[in-house]
Order: C-alpha cells, then structure tokens, then sequence
C-alpha cells in the first residue's frame, strides 16, 4: 500500500498518516500507545467528543434559543470519565439501568439532568432512580406508569415523567435497530390508541407531573426527512392530546440516532444543518397548528462518541486457504466489537504501519471460539501483513465498550483517552481475575 494523497485521506480528520507511513489518531502515533497500554486496545479522542457536543448545543441554540436539550445517550459509551466530560460540556444525560445511573453519579453528574429511559424499569430501578434524584422518567407503558406512581406515593414524591410514544414511522435503517414503528417492544403507539390512553393515565395520577412526550425512531439514520416526518406527527400528537385532554406538553423528546460515517461510501453528516431543518420544520408547524413549541430535546449517543473512538489490534495468526480466503486474526473480537457479529455492520480496517506491498483481500477476525467471531470481511490488507503488526479499526467509539463481554472469559480491554498531546487511563484494562471474581 502506497501513500498517496489518496490514502490519506481518512473518514475522519482525527486519523492521519505520518511520511514515515505510520497512522495517527489526535496526532498521535499508534505503535506508541499500543506499547504503553498493550492490545487490544479502546482509543477515545475527547476534542472530537467536545466538539460534537457542542456542535449540538450550538446548534439547538441557533434553533430553538434556550427551549431546547441536549441529552447524551449514554447507552453508546459509559464510563465514569465520560460523564465528566458531559458534565464539563453542559449536556444532560439519557440513562437506561441502574448501572448507568450510578456510574454517573459517581462522576458527579447532576442527575436532575438525566432521563431514565427502558421499556422495562424493575420495582427496584425505579426506587433506586428516586433515591438518586434522577430528574425525569420516560415511561414506556400505563403499567410502568402505575409502578411509578406507587413507588413516589409511598415515598411521598412527585416524579416528572415523558411518555415515549411510537409514532408509526420506519426510518429505513436495518430492523434490529428501528425502534419507531407500531410493532416495536418501546413505548405506546399513536395509531392504536394506546398513546392517548397512557396520556390520560398519566394525567389521572398524584404522584406523576406529567411534562410531554418522547419518540426515538431508529438508529444509523442518514435521512434527515425522517427527522422532519417524526416531529410533524409528534406535534400533531401533542395538538391532539391538547384538544382531547387541555393538557399542552412542556417538552418534546426527538430521540436520537444521527448516522456516522463507517466507511467511505458514506456521508458526513452535518449536526447543525440537520438540527436547523427540524427547527424551521417544528417552528413552522406549531405555528400552523396554533400551539406553543415545547422545549426541543435531542438524545444522540453515536454521533457524539462514535468517531471519537478507534480500537487497536496486534495480528496474530494469518491463514491462507488457496482458493478460498485469508483470515487475519487479530488479539480483540466480538468480545470488544460484537457489532459485524450483530449487525453486519461496515468497519474500516488500517495497517497501523504502511507497507509497499500490494493490497489483497482478506477477513479479519477475532480469537473467539465461533465462527461467527468476525470483525469484517472484504478488508484490503498490504499482502506482507503478518504476526505482530498493528491494525486499527475506526469509529470504534459508539456501542464498543458499552457492549463489550467476557465470552470465553476474555478480559476487555482499557479505555484509554487521547489529548492533544498527552493520554491517559480512563478505564483500567481488566484482569484474568477480575473476569473470575465474582465466582464463589
Ligand atoms: N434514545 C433512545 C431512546 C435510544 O433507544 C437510543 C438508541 C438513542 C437515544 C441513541 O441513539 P443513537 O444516537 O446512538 O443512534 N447497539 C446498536 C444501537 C442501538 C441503539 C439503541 N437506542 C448498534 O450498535 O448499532
């Protein structure tokens, strides 16, 4: 592989490539930090993080002045530093299991600013969120709502609470991931009826202040039409309820799911033009429908984290089967990326050093006991790739760690977080003992 302007010529401007043939990441050189903290490796780059959300925050403010929130969906990537930076950046927090809570509370996140979100709150989730003061639930269903009821009476509380509302729409995005449809395990559709009903649900109980409606269509979506068709029926919805019930909604959930870009034959997309779109589109409409715009919020979790992100690889065994395919295996997998796994999801795939051997074909993947242990195939590699070279795989930042395993009792790797010319840990990389310590 040559280095020509071509090859330089990366999906991100985070990753670049020396003269000297060596990729970067921040302006950092991978063979160092690969000797640093070892392999596999999760690399974060926190400008990139910063810089995405305050794209957002920037952008719902040209929109919608102070009516509007940004929420981090923190499903993408949680870790306790991360929060921090959410804090430091001014964004509020989507959260979806105790877990999540209590990590950012560790962080010193406010959590008056954070929304608990699942179609499935225990008893027991829903305890521990009021102990905690997390500020809103987005509750999925009339039982969720009754549940939330009795467990803020008993402790004499009021909860704030969204209702998440299925709006009919199909983004067009691969089905494990569409949530927005009528047939879908998350909230209350319009079309049914149900959404109206759990409305008057809510409204009928003491202990639940109702403050609006929530929606999340999919994920992965390049479209920004489905932006503009969800916030028409949103607000169609929240006239409707308005009419029915004389209850006007103070706040307006869009959800998440901004597409990244993985590979090159996909677009960049613009966070401020797609956010001014929907912000003409819902000014327009609340004006033809007569009511008061509600307070804007926006959850997205991969557009913010994901190209912050790169996972590091060593190669270790590389088999040719003539006539059929090379396989690269490398030392991380479905364990730290289950997503090709899942989804069959696009990845680019670098030598960490350029070589001057020709490109070839080849599948790469992880050190699992399964066949199915597969980071991507079609991946052009320099023919001379061998045991002890250095691969990156990009735009690793969103949905990696967060659902990463210990399937054969693998470690997961460290977090390591990049400045611009410094690193550090931010989750420390985990032991064969760690992965043992809770058996009795
Ligand atoms: N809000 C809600 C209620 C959600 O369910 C999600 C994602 C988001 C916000 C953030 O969506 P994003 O901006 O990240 O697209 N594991 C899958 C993605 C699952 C998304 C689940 N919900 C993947 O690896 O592609």
């Amino acid at each position: 592989m040559l280095i020509t302007e071509n090859t330089r010529d990366f999906i991100c401007d985070n990753i670049d490539r020396l003269e000297d043939g060596e990729l970067t990441f921040r302006g950092q050189r991978l063979t160092s930090l690969a000797k640093k903290y070892g392999t596999p490796l999760y690399l974060y780059d926190e400008e990139k993080i910063r810089e995405k959300c305050r794209a957002y925050l920037g952008a719902v403010k040209a929109g919608f002045g102070s009516r509007a929130k940004v929420l981090y969906a923190s499903k993408a990537a949680s870790f306790k530093r991360l929060y921090e930076i959410m804090r430091e950046e001014g964004m509020g927090i989507d959260v979806v299991s105790r877990g999540e809570i209590y990590t950012a509370h560790r962080a010193g996140f406010d959590l008056q600013n954070a929304y608990f979100h699942s179609n499935n709150k225990t008893d027991e989730d829903i305890e521990y969120a009021i102990d905690k003061g997390v500020g809103y639930f987005v509750a999925d269903n009339a039982e969720e709502l009754y549940a939330i009821e009795r467990i803020a009476g008993a402790k004499d509380k009021a909860c704030r609470v969204l209702l998440r509302i299925t709006p009919g729409i199909d983004p067009h995005t691969y089905a494990a991931v569409a949530t927005g449809k009528v047939d879908s395990k998350f909230g209350s559709a319009i079309e049914t009826g149900q959404a109206m009903e759990i409305t008057k649900v809510a409204l009928s109980l003491p202990h639940v202040t109702l403050r609006g409606f929530h929606c999340h269509v999919g994920s992965q979506i390049f479209d920004a039409e489905i932006y503009l068709m969800t916030s028409r029926v949103m607000l169609d919805f929240v006239k409707d309820v308005y009419e029915s019930l004389g209850y006007l909604a103070d706040e307006l959930d869009l959800g998440g799911g901004l597409g990244v870009r993985y590979i090159e034959s996909q677009p960049t997309l613009d966070i401020a033009s797609v956010i001014l779109s929907v912000s003409d589109a819902l000014k327009a409409h609340a004006d033809e429908l007569g009511i008061t715009l509600p307070v804007i919020c926006f959850e997205p979790g991969r557009s913010i984290v994901a190209d912050a992100g790169l996972t590091l690889y060593t190669v270790g065994t590389v088999k040719d089967i003539p006539g059929y395919k090379t396989y690269v295996s490398v030392d991380g997998g479905m364990t730290d990326n289950p997503r090709y796994a899942l989804y069959g999801s696009p990845y680019t795939i670098l030598p960490v050093i350029a070589s001057e051997s020709e490109d070839r074909e080849v599948s790469v993947v992880g050190r699992c006991c399964e066949s199915g242990d597969i980071l991507q195939e079609g991946v052009m590699l320099p023919s001379d790739t061998k045991r002890g070279d250095l691969l990156a795989c990009l735009t690793t930042g969103a949905y990696h760690y967060s659902m990463a395993s210990n399937y054969n009792r693998i470690p997961r790797p460290p977090v390591v977080i990049l400045t611009k010319d410094s690193d550090y840990l931010a989750v420390r990389r985990e032991s064969v003992e760690d992965v043992a310590s809770l058996d009795l």
